[in-house]
Protein backbone atom coordinates (compact mmCIF):
# COMPACT_ATOMS: atom_id res chain seq x y z
CA UNK A 1 0.00 0.00 0.00
CA UNK A 2 1.64 3.25 -1.38
CA UNK A 3 2.10 6.29 1.49
CA UNK A 4 1.53 8.84 -1.34
CA UNK A 5 -0.75 9.31 -4.03
CA UNK A 6 0.00 8.46 -7.34
CA UNK A 7 -0.95 10.13 -10.76
CA UNK A 8 -4.31 8.00 -11.99
CA UNK A 9 -3.13 7.44 -15.51
CA UNK A 10 -0.29 5.93 -14.37
CA UNK A 11 -2.31 3.57 -11.60
CA UNK A 12 -4.42 2.47 -14.97
CA UNK A 13 -1.58 1.76 -16.58
CA UNK A 14 -0.27 -0.50 -14.30
CA UNK A 15 -3.24 -2.60 -13.59
CA UNK A 16 -3.22 -2.58 -17.56
CA UNK A 17 0.33 -4.11 -17.55
CA UNK A 18 -0.28 -6.07 -14.58
CA UNK A 19 -3.45 -7.73 -14.42
CA UNK A 20 -4.30 -7.55 -18.27
CA UNK A 21 -2.33 -10.27 -19.21
CA UNK A 22 -3.09 -12.36 -16.11
CA UNK A 23 -7.01 -12.66 -17.31
CA UNK A 24 -8.48 -15.76 -19.13
CA UNK A 25 -9.84 -14.61 -22.47
CA UNK A 26 -13.56 -15.62 -20.84
CA UNK A 27 -14.90 -12.53 -23.14
CA UNK A 28 -13.80 -14.13 -26.68
CA UNK A 29 -15.69 -16.49 -29.24
CA UNK A 30 -13.88 -19.85 -28.31
CA UNK A 31 -14.61 -20.00 -24.53
CA UNK A 32 -16.38 -22.69 -23.63
CA UNK A 33 -15.79 -23.11 -19.93
CA UNK A 34 -18.24 -23.56 -17.12
CA UNK A 35 -21.33 -21.36 -18.35
CA UNK A 36 -20.28 -17.97 -18.31
CA UNK A 37 -20.32 -16.21 -21.86
CA UNK A 38 -19.34 -13.10 -22.74
CA UNK A 39 -20.67 -9.92 -22.73
CA UNK A 40 -22.40 -8.11 -25.98
CA UNK A 41 -20.41 -4.77 -26.53
CA UNK A 42 -23.11 -2.77 -25.94
CA UNK A 43 -23.36 -3.87 -22.46
CA UNK A 44 -19.96 -3.20 -22.20
CA UNK A 45 -20.52 0.30 -23.19
CA UNK A 46 -24.22 1.07 -20.67
CA UNK A 47 -22.02 -0.84 -18.23
CA UNK A 48 -19.99 2.28 -18.39
CA UNK A 49 -22.31 4.55 -18.83
CA UNK A 50 -23.85 2.84 -15.47
CA UNK A 51 -20.62 3.42 -13.69
CA UNK A 52 -19.84 6.83 -14.75
CA UNK A 53 -23.41 7.35 -13.28
CA UNK A 54 -22.80 6.41 -10.23
CA UNK A 55 -26.13 5.74 -9.03
CA UNK A 56 -26.73 3.68 -6.24
CA UNK A 57 -30.34 2.37 -7.39
CA UNK A 58 -31.95 1.22 -3.97
CA UNK A 59 -34.45 4.04 -3.83
CA UNK A 60 -36.72 4.70 -6.44
CA UNK A 61 -37.35 8.26 -5.42
CA UNK A 62 -33.55 9.09 -5.13
CA UNK A 63 -32.66 7.37 -8.97
CA UNK A 64 -35.90 7.24 -10.69
CA UNK A 65 -34.47 7.28 -14.01
CA UNK A 66 -32.50 4.06 -13.49
CA UNK A 67 -35.44 2.49 -11.10
CA UNK A 68 -37.92 3.24 -13.72
CA UNK A 69 -35.17 0.82 -16.39
CA UNK A 70 -35.20 -1.77 -14.29
CA UNK A 71 -39.03 -2.22 -13.97
CA UNK A 72 -38.91 -1.89 -17.93
CA UNK A 73 -36.54 -4.46 -18.24
CA UNK A 74 -38.18 -6.76 -15.79
CA UNK A 75 -41.56 -6.38 -17.75
CA UNK A 76 -39.89 -7.18 -21.05
CA UNK A 77 -38.07 -10.38 -19.04
CA UNK A 78 -41.11 -11.62 -17.82
CA UNK A 79 -42.82 -11.61 -21.72
CA UNK A 80 -39.49 -13.50 -22.67
CA UNK A 81 -40.12 -15.81 -20.15
CA UNK A 82 -43.47 -16.41 -19.82
CA UNK A 83 -44.39 -15.83 -16.47
CA UNK A 84 -47.61 -14.95 -14.98
CA UNK A 85 -48.28 -11.52 -15.12
CA UNK A 86 -48.57 -11.17 -11.05
CA UNK A 87 -45.34 -11.67 -11.02
CA UNK A 88 -42.93 -9.41 -9.50
CA UNK A 89 -38.91 -9.57 -9.94
CA UNK A 90 -36.00 -8.62 -8.81
CA UNK A 91 -32.02 -7.65 -9.50
CA UNK A 92 -29.40 -9.36 -7.74
CA UNK A 93 -25.74 -10.81 -8.30
CA UNK A 94 -26.12 -13.82 -9.92
CA UNK A 95 -27.78 -16.86 -10.16
CA UNK A 96 -26.50 -18.17 -6.57
CA UNK A 97 -28.11 -14.85 -5.33
CA UNK A 98 -31.50 -15.38 -7.25
CA UNK A 99 -31.74 -18.42 -5.61
CA UNK A 100 -31.47 -17.36 -2.65
CA UNK A 101 -34.10 -14.55 -3.04
CA UNK A 102 -36.03 -16.76 -4.07
CA UNK A 103 -35.95 -19.17 -1.74
CA UNK A 104 -36.29 -16.40 1.08
CA UNK A 105 -39.81 -15.57 -0.38
CA UNK A 106 -40.36 -19.39 -0.68
CA UNK A 107 -39.55 -19.36 3.08
CA UNK A 108 -42.17 -16.81 3.72
CA UNK A 109 -44.45 -18.10 1.69
CA UNK A 110 -44.93 -21.77 3.16
CA UNK A 111 -44.27 -20.34 6.95
CA UNK A 112 -46.80 -18.16 6.66
CA UNK A 113 -49.49 -20.77 5.15
CA UNK A 114 -48.40 -22.54 8.25
CA UNK A 115 -49.04 -18.85 10.56
CA UNK A 116 -45.43 -18.17 11.29
CA UNK A 117 -43.86 -15.34 10.43
CA UNK A 118 -40.03 -15.82 9.27
CA UNK A 119 -39.31 -12.41 8.88
CA UNK A 120 -40.82 -11.43 12.60
CA UNK A 121 -39.61 -14.72 14.35
CA UNK A 122 -36.77 -16.80 12.80
CA UNK A 123 -36.96 -20.11 12.34
CA UNK A 124 -36.27 -20.93 16.10
CA UNK A 125 -40.10 -23.10 16.82
CA UNK A 126 -40.86 -22.49 13.38
CA UNK A 127 -42.85 -25.43 11.62
CA UNK A 128 -40.26 -27.38 9.92
CA UNK A 129 -40.10 -27.07 6.09
CA UNK A 130 -39.17 -29.97 4.02
CA UNK A 131 -37.16 -29.20 0.99
CA UNK A 132 -37.26 -31.41 -1.98
CA UNK A 133 -33.88 -31.40 -4.48
CA UNK A 134 -33.06 -33.34 -7.71
CA UNK A 135 -29.54 -35.72 -7.05
CA UNK A 136 -27.89 -33.35 -9.42
CA UNK A 137 -28.99 -30.22 -8.14
CA UNK A 138 -26.57 -26.88 -8.83
CA UNK A 139 -24.49 -26.82 -5.40
CA UNK A 140 -25.00 -22.69 -5.30
CA UNK A 141 -28.92 -23.99 -4.60
CA UNK A 142 -27.36 -26.24 -1.49
CA UNK A 143 -25.79 -22.98 -0.10
CA UNK A 144 -28.75 -20.78 -0.34
CA UNK A 145 -30.35 -22.81 1.53
CA UNK A 146 -27.55 -22.99 4.28
CA UNK A 147 -27.46 -19.28 3.94
CA UNK A 148 -31.47 -19.02 4.82
CA UNK A 149 -31.52 -21.69 7.89
CA UNK A 150 -33.08 -24.51 5.70
CA UNK A 151 -29.64 -26.55 5.99
CA UNK A 152 -27.39 -27.73 3.15
CA UNK A 153 -27.94 -31.26 4.02
CA UNK A 154 -31.34 -31.18 5.50
CA UNK A 155 -32.50 -32.10 2.32
CA UNK A 156 -34.96 -35.03 0.50
CA UNK A 157 -32.73 -35.67 -2.49
CA UNK A 158 -34.82 -37.21 -5.43
CA UNK A 159 -32.63 -39.30 -7.93
CA UNK A 160 -32.52 -38.69 -11.65
CA UNK A 161 -32.90 -40.60 -14.85
CA UNK A 162 -29.49 -40.67 -17.33
CA UNK A 163 -30.26 -37.51 -18.75
CA UNK A 164 -30.09 -36.12 -14.81
CA UNK A 165 -33.81 -35.06 -14.76
CA UNK A 166 -35.26 -35.02 -11.70
CA UNK A 167 -37.62 -38.82 -11.55
CA UNK A 168 -41.36 -37.37 -11.16
CA UNK A 169 -42.34 -40.78 -10.36
CA UNK A 170 -40.06 -40.87 -7.28
CA UNK A 171 -41.24 -37.64 -5.58
CA UNK A 172 -41.67 -38.45 -1.91
CA UNK A 173 -45.55 -37.77 -0.25
CA UNK A 174 -45.54 -34.08 0.14
CA UNK A 175 -47.09 -33.14 3.30
CA UNK A 176 -46.84 -29.98 5.56
CA UNK A 177 -44.66 -26.67 4.47
CA UNK A 178 -42.43 -27.86 1.51
CA UNK A 179 -40.13 -26.35 -0.85
CA UNK A 180 -39.71 -28.53 -3.85
CA UNK A 181 -36.68 -26.87 -6.27
CA UNK A 182 -36.54 -28.00 -9.63
CA UNK A 183 -33.64 -27.44 -12.28
CA UNK A 184 -34.19 -26.20 -15.64
CA UNK A 185 -30.67 -26.00 -17.66
CA UNK A 186 -28.82 -29.25 -15.79
CA UNK A 187 -24.98 -27.75 -15.85
CA UNK A 188 -23.45 -30.99 -17.42
CA UNK A 189 -26.26 -31.53 -19.24
CA UNK A 190 -28.38 -28.34 -20.43
CA UNK A 191 -31.39 -30.97 -19.17
CA UNK A 192 -34.41 -29.94 -17.83
CA UNK A 193 -36.44 -31.49 -14.65
CA UNK A 194 -40.33 -32.40 -16.07
CA UNK A 195 -41.28 -28.92 -14.84
CA UNK A 196 -45.02 -29.70 -15.85
CA UNK A 197 -44.77 -32.48 -13.62
CA UNK A 198 -42.87 -31.37 -10.47
CA UNK A 199 -45.17 -28.05 -10.80
CA UNK A 200 -48.29 -29.96 -10.69
CA UNK A 201 -47.27 -32.69 -7.76
CA UNK A 202 -46.15 -29.17 -6.04
CA UNK A 203 -49.95 -27.21 -6.35
CA UNK A 204 -51.85 -30.27 -5.54
CA UNK A 205 -50.05 -30.60 -2.43
CA UNK A 206 -50.16 -26.99 -1.56
CA UNK A 207 -46.19 -26.96 -1.60
CA UNK A 208 -44.06 -23.94 -3.13
CA UNK A 209 -42.69 -25.22 -6.38
CA UNK A 210 -38.68 -23.17 -7.11
CA UNK A 211 -36.77 -23.36 -10.77
CA UNK A 212 -33.29 -22.82 -11.26
CA UNK A 213 -33.53 -21.98 -14.33
CA UNK A 214 -29.62 -20.02 -14.36
CA UNK A 215 -29.29 -20.73 -17.86
CA UNK A 216 -32.10 -22.97 -18.99
CA UNK A 217 -34.66 -20.28 -18.69
CA UNK A 218 -33.58 -18.35 -21.47
CA UNK A 219 -34.96 -21.25 -23.59
CA UNK A 220 -38.73 -19.37 -23.45
CA UNK A 221 -36.66 -17.06 -25.90
CA UNK A 222 -36.62 -19.06 -28.94
CA UNK A 223 -39.84 -21.28 -30.50
CA UNK A 224 -37.64 -23.85 -30.92
CA UNK A 225 -36.22 -24.17 -27.32
CA UNK A 226 -39.16 -23.23 -25.48
CA UNK A 227 -40.40 -26.15 -25.43
CA UNK A 228 -37.62 -27.98 -23.51
CA UNK A 229 -39.28 -25.76 -20.39
CA UNK A 230 -42.91 -26.68 -21.26
CA UNK A 231 -44.77 -25.92 -17.91
CA UNK A 232 -42.46 -23.99 -16.16
CA UNK A 233 -44.72 -20.99 -15.58
CA UNK A 234 -46.56 -23.07 -13.26
CA UNK A 235 -44.03 -22.24 -10.59
CA UNK A 236 -44.30 -20.35 -7.63
CA UNK A 237 -40.78 -18.70 -8.06
CA UNK A 238 -37.59 -18.99 -10.98
CA UNK A 239 -34.02 -17.83 -10.68
CA UNK A 240 -31.40 -17.24 -13.60
CA UNK A 241 -29.06 -14.71 -14.41
CA UNK A 242 -28.10 -12.19 -17.27
CA UNK A 243 -23.72 -13.23 -17.29
CA UNK A 244 -24.27 -16.17 -18.40
CA UNK A 245 -26.35 -16.48 -21.41
CA UNK A 246 -27.91 -13.30 -22.11
CA UNK A 247 -23.94 -11.79 -22.19
CA UNK A 248 -24.44 -9.02 -19.98
CA UNK A 249 -21.52 -7.69 -18.06
CA UNK A 250 -21.47 -9.21 -14.02
CA UNK A 251 -24.54 -7.72 -11.23
CA UNK A 252 -26.83 -9.57 -13.21
CA UNK A 253 -29.07 -12.00 -11.48
CA UNK A 254 -32.58 -12.01 -11.17
CA UNK A 255 -35.35 -13.57 -8.75
CA UNK A 256 -38.78 -13.85 -9.83
CA UNK A 257 -41.85 -14.48 -7.44
CA UNK A 258 -45.29 -15.64 -8.70
CA UNK A 259 -47.20 -14.31 -6.14
CA UNK A 260 -47.36 -10.36 -5.92
CA UNK A 261 -46.49 -9.25 -1.93
CA UNK A 262 -44.29 -12.29 -1.00
CA UNK A 263 -41.11 -10.90 -2.55
CA UNK A 264 -41.09 -7.25 -0.51
CA UNK A 265 -42.85 -8.99 2.68
CA UNK A 266 -39.58 -10.94 2.78
CA UNK A 267 -37.04 -8.49 1.62
CA UNK A 268 -38.45 -4.76 2.18
CA UNK A 269 -37.00 -2.55 4.79
CA UNK A 270 -37.79 1.16 6.01
CA UNK A 271 -36.47 3.77 8.21
CA UNK A 272 -37.24 7.70 8.57
CA UNK A 273 -34.33 8.65 6.45
CA UNK A 274 -34.82 6.60 3.74
CA UNK A 275 -37.56 8.11 1.03
CA UNK A 276 -40.40 5.32 0.57
CA UNK A 277 -41.28 4.77 -3.35
CA UNK A 278 -44.69 6.76 -3.02
CA UNK A 279 -46.09 4.80 -4.98
CA UNK A 280 -43.11 3.68 -7.44
CA UNK A 281 -41.07 0.65 -7.02
CA UNK A 282 -38.71 1.08 -4.65
CA UNK A 283 -35.68 -1.42 -6.56
CA UNK A 284 -34.41 -2.30 -2.61
CA UNK A 285 -38.09 -3.17 -1.26
CA UNK A 286 -37.17 -6.68 -3.67
CA UNK A 287 -33.67 -7.41 -3.30
CA UNK A 288 -31.36 -8.24 -0.23
CA UNK A 289 -29.19 -5.12 -0.29
CA UNK A 290 -30.05 -1.81 0.09
CA UNK A 291 -27.05 -0.18 -1.39
CA UNK A 292 -26.69 -1.20 -5.18
CA UNK A 293 -25.92 -0.77 -8.53
CA UNK A 294 -27.70 0.45 -11.58
CA UNK A 295 -28.23 -3.34 -12.08
CA UNK A 296 -30.98 -3.43 -14.82
CA UNK A 297 -29.35 -0.40 -17.00
CA UNK A 298 -27.09 -3.76 -19.06
CA UNK A 299 -30.08 -5.96 -19.08
CA UNK A 300 -32.57 -3.51 -20.95
CA UNK A 301 -29.43 -2.61 -23.49
CA UNK A 302 -28.99 -5.85 -24.52
CA UNK A 303 -32.62 -6.63 -25.08
CA UNK A 304 -33.13 -3.04 -26.48
CA UNK A 305 -30.09 -3.79 -29.13
CA UNK A 306 -31.28 -7.49 -29.74
CA UNK A 307 -34.81 -7.48 -30.07
CA UNK A 308 -36.41 -11.13 -29.81
CA UNK A 309 -35.16 -11.90 -33.12
CA UNK A 310 -31.35 -11.79 -31.90
CA UNK A 311 -32.08 -12.79 -28.39
CA UNK A 312 -33.29 -16.19 -30.22
CA UNK A 313 -30.75 -16.44 -33.15
CA UNK A 314 -27.55 -15.42 -30.63
CA UNK A 315 -29.24 -18.81 -28.44
CA UNK A 316 -30.29 -21.37 -31.49
CA UNK A 317 -26.76 -19.71 -33.06
CA UNK A 318 -25.19 -21.44 -29.66
CA UNK A 319 -26.95 -24.75 -29.63
CA UNK A 320 -26.19 -25.33 -33.27
CA UNK A 321 -22.75 -24.79 -32.40
CA UNK A 322 -23.50 -27.77 -29.40
CA UNK A 323 -24.96 -29.91 -31.71
CA UNK A 324 -22.05 -29.66 -34.54
CA UNK A 325 -19.49 -30.40 -31.27
CA UNK A 326 -21.19 -33.36 -30.73
CA UNK A 327 -21.65 -34.78 -33.80
CA UNK A 328 -18.10 -33.83 -35.17
CA UNK A 329 -16.63 -35.80 -32.03
CA UNK A 330 -19.40 -38.50 -32.24
CA UNK A 331 -18.44 -39.07 -35.96
CA UNK A 332 -14.75 -39.42 -34.99
CA UNK A 333 -15.34 -41.54 -32.39
CA UNK A 334 -15.60 -39.89 -29.18
CA UNK A 335 -18.42 -40.65 -26.44
CA UNK A 336 -21.13 -38.03 -26.63
CA UNK A 337 -22.44 -38.28 -22.82
CA UNK A 338 -24.91 -36.28 -22.56
CA UNK A 339 -28.25 -35.69 -25.06
CA UNK A 340 -27.41 -32.30 -26.28
CA UNK A 341 -30.98 -30.40 -25.99
CA UNK A 342 -29.40 -26.98 -25.32
CA UNK A 343 -26.02 -25.66 -25.39
CA UNK A 344 -23.94 -27.96 -23.15
CA UNK A 345 -21.83 -31.48 -24.66
CA UNK A 346 -19.87 -33.69 -22.52
CA UNK A 347 -17.60 -35.79 -24.10
CA UNK A 348 -15.18 -38.67 -23.01
CA UNK A 349 -12.43 -39.54 -24.93
CA UNK A 350 -11.63 -42.89 -23.46
CA UNK A 351 -10.52 -43.41 -20.18
CA UNK A 352 -10.60 -41.18 -17.48
CA UNK A 353 -6.84 -40.45 -17.58
CA UNK A 354 -6.79 -40.21 -21.19
CA UNK A 355 -9.47 -37.34 -20.93
CA UNK A 356 -7.94 -35.63 -18.33
CA UNK A 357 -4.60 -35.30 -20.45
CA UNK A 358 -6.65 -34.17 -23.61
CA UNK A 359 -8.64 -31.28 -21.91
CA UNK A 360 -5.66 -30.31 -20.49
CA UNK A 361 -3.84 -30.46 -23.89
CA UNK A 362 -6.68 -28.97 -25.57
CA UNK A 363 -6.43 -25.91 -22.82
CA UNK A 364 -2.24 -25.65 -23.38
CA UNK A 365 -2.85 -25.58 -27.75
CA UNK A 366 -5.36 -22.66 -26.91
CA UNK A 367 -7.45 -22.29 -29.70
CA UNK A 368 -10.21 -22.59 -27.63
CA UNK A 369 -10.99 -23.41 -23.62
CA UNK A 370 -12.74 -26.24 -22.22
CA UNK A 371 -13.03 -27.78 -18.98
CA UNK A 372 -13.43 -31.25 -17.18
CA UNK A 373 -15.94 -32.66 -14.95
CA UNK A 374 -17.17 -35.99 -13.38
CA UNK A 375 -20.69 -36.80 -14.48
CA UNK A 376 -22.41 -40.13 -13.20
CA UNK A 377 -18.57 -41.61 -12.72
CA UNK A 378 -17.70 -40.62 -16.24
CA UNK A 379 -14.66 -38.32 -16.51
CA UNK A 380 -15.62 -35.82 -19.22
CA UNK A 381 -14.45 -32.51 -21.01
CA UNK A 382 -17.66 -30.34 -20.91
CA UNK A 383 -18.45 -27.48 -24.10
CA UNK A 384 -20.69 -24.86 -23.10
CA UNK A 385 -21.65 -22.98 -25.68
CA UNK A 386 -22.44 -19.65 -24.51
CA UNK A 387 -21.12 -16.65 -26.18
CA UNK A 388 -22.81 -13.66 -27.91
CA UNK A 389 -19.42 -14.00 -29.96
CA UNK A 390 -18.86 -17.81 -30.91
CA UNK A 391 -19.89 -17.75 -34.96
CA UNK A 392 -20.33 -21.19 -36.61
CA UNK A 393 -16.55 -20.56 -37.91
CA UNK A 394 -15.52 -20.38 -34.36
CA UNK A 395 -17.07 -23.96 -34.07
CA UNK A 396 -15.14 -25.76 -36.51
CA UNK A 397 -12.03 -24.12 -36.14
CA UNK A 398 -12.59 -25.13 -31.90
CA UNK A 399 -13.77 -28.73 -33.22
CA UNK A 400 -10.50 -29.16 -36.00
CA UNK A 401 -8.79 -28.24 -32.79
CA UNK A 402 -10.08 -30.89 -30.34
CA UNK A 403 -10.01 -33.14 -33.08
CA UNK A 404 -6.34 -32.68 -33.76
CA UNK A 405 -5.18 -32.29 -30.11
CA UNK A 406 -7.02 -35.73 -29.12
CA UNK A 407 -5.70 -37.82 -32.67
CA UNK A 408 -1.90 -36.61 -31.06
CA UNK A 409 -2.69 -37.25 -27.24
CA UNK A 410 -4.15 -41.23 -28.69
CA UNK A 411 -1.59 -41.77 -31.00
CA UNK A 412 1.50 -40.87 -28.10
CA UNK A 413 -0.45 -43.33 -25.49
CA UNK A 414 -0.79 -45.98 -28.26
C1 LIG B 1 -28.08 -24.35 -12.67
C2 LIG B 1 -27.22 -23.31 -12.01
N1 LIG B 1 -27.65 -22.68 -10.90
C3 LIG B 1 -26.91 -21.74 -10.28
C4 LIG B 1 -25.67 -21.37 -10.75
C5 LIG B 1 -24.88 -20.31 -10.03
O1 LIG B 1 -24.80 -19.15 -10.80
P1 LIG B 1 -23.92 -17.88 -10.39
O2 LIG B 1 -22.53 -18.28 -10.68
O3 LIG B 1 -24.42 -16.79 -11.29
O4 LIG B 1 -24.14 -17.56 -8.97
C6 LIG B 1 -25.17 -22.00 -11.90
C7 LIG B 1 -23.83 -21.67 -12.41
O5 LIG B 1 -23.38 -22.19 -13.38
C8 LIG B 1 -25.97 -22.97 -12.56
O6 LIG B 1 -25.55 -23.58 -13.68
Amino acid sequence: MPTRPADPAQVLAQLDDIVGPATMAMAGPRFFGFVIGGSLPVTVASNWLATAWDQNAGLAAATPGVSRLEEIALRWLKEIFGLPATTQGAFVTGATMANFTALAAARHGVLAQAGWSVEADGLFGAPPITVIVGEEVHPTLLKSLGLLGLGRRRITRVPVDTHGRMRADRLPRIAGPTILCAQAGNVNTGAFDPLRELCAAAQEAGAWCHVDGAFGLWARASKPLAALAEGIELADSWATDAHKWLNVPYDSGLAFVREPGILPASMAISAEYLPQGDGARNPSDFTPELSRRARGVDVWAALASLGREGLAEMFERNCRGAKRFAAGLAAAGYEILNDVVLNQVLVSFGDAALTERIVQAIQVDGTCWCGRTVWQGHTAMRISVCSWATTDEDVEASLTAILRVAATARGRRA
